[in-house]
């Protein structure tokens, strides 16, 4: 494994997978360096730039994004400006100090039309702005950094650090005793914990091009309330199937988004653990306090 030297770079380190990304580094004992929002503004290409001549890092790590899907459908050009544009000034900066870039993107840049995972050769097929911000962003980082980027699509994060699917849930049940849930999109629930250590993997190797990664097998949106709500050791509550019309949020999304892993794994050596594993470990880490991941 070749191990770059120097120093990594986390963009979004406030947010939820930046904040476990810091510590895998630390975990991993790598020496690196943090930004948030408000010490560099991904829109700004000056301020990036400066940035990166300031810190020189060998790798950079873009977590950071307009995450509010249904939001962006009313802010489209802030999603641009994040989504497209911030990952563009950060991979011109990189290509300036000579940095490796890992960007991390979404399932929403496909349609969800297939019904088998996609795999990164599939044509990207946005449904809503979210995901024409993110495709968009990917197409101008491999442009601006052709031969030093690592593109990561993942999908249905979780993880202690942010506002996630199970926190959403387990607090609804505290409210009533009857939820409604989506059975009609399909994907992989995802542990930011497991996903931060895969990117260190594929930036410790460097690993060039698009890679897709999540935890492994497939569940819809119903099917992974049910499992955190007995997991979670939630009693009467029952949990109705609906369809996404019935919901009719503003932002359209994939009805199957599965990521197929083959590339990654072929690259790491390994696959990131089945999604309910992750959700028990989650569970149990949250059982523990929230001091257990402070
Ligand atoms: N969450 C999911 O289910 C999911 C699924 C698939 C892919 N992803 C991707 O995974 C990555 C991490 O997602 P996440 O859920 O951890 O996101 P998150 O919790 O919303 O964090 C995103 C971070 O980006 C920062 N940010 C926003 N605009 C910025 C700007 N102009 N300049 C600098 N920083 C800015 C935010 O800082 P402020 O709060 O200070 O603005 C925030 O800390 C994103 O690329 C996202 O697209 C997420």
């Amino acid at each position: 494994m070749t191990q770059p030297s120097g120093l990594w770079l986390v963009v979004g380190a406030g947010g939820m997978l930046g904040r476990d990304l810091t510590e895998a580094l630390r975990n991993e004992g790598i020496t690196f360096e943090t930004v948030v929002s408000g010490q560099m503004n991904i829109t700004e290409p000056a301020e990036v730039a400066q940035t990166l001549r300031r810190f020189r890092p060998s790798v950079v790590i873009n977590t950071a994004a307009l995450t509010d899907v249904d939001g962006c459908e009313s802010m489209g050009e802030r999603a641009f400006a994040v989504n497209a544009h911030g990952p563009e000034n950060l991979a011109r900066a990189c290509r300036e100090t000579a940095a490796f870039l890992v960007h991390v993107s979404t399932d929403y840049v496909f349609d969800g039309s297939k019904k088998i995972p996609y795999t990164e050769e599939d044509p990207p097929s946005p449904l809503g702005v979210y995901g024409r911000s993110k495709e968009e962003g990917e197409r101008l980082v491999r442009k601006a950094l052709p031969d030093a980027h690592c593109i990561v699509r993942t999908q249905w994060l979780f993880g202690p650090h942010g506002k996630n699917f199970v926190e959403a849930i387990l607090g609804r049940t505290e409210r009533t005793n009857r939820l409604r849930v989506v059975n009609d999109q399909y994907g992989a629930p995802t542990y930011t914990s497991d996903l931060a250590v895969a990117l260190v993997t594929l930036s410790h190797k460097r690993a060039t091009g698009t890679f897709h990664v999540t935890n492994s097998g497939v569940t819809s949106w119903h099917g992974f309330a049910c499992r955190i709500i007995e997991l979670g050791g939630v009693r009467g509550v029952t949990v109705e199937a609906i369809t996404s019309m019935e919901l009719a949020r503003p932002a359209p999304r994939p009805s199957y988004s599965v990521l197929d892993n083959r590339k990654f794994v072929q690259c790491a050596g390994y696959s990131l653990r089945h999604w309910e594993d992750a959700l028990q470990d989650y569970l149990g880490r949250r059982g523990a306090g929230r001091e257990a991941w402070a």
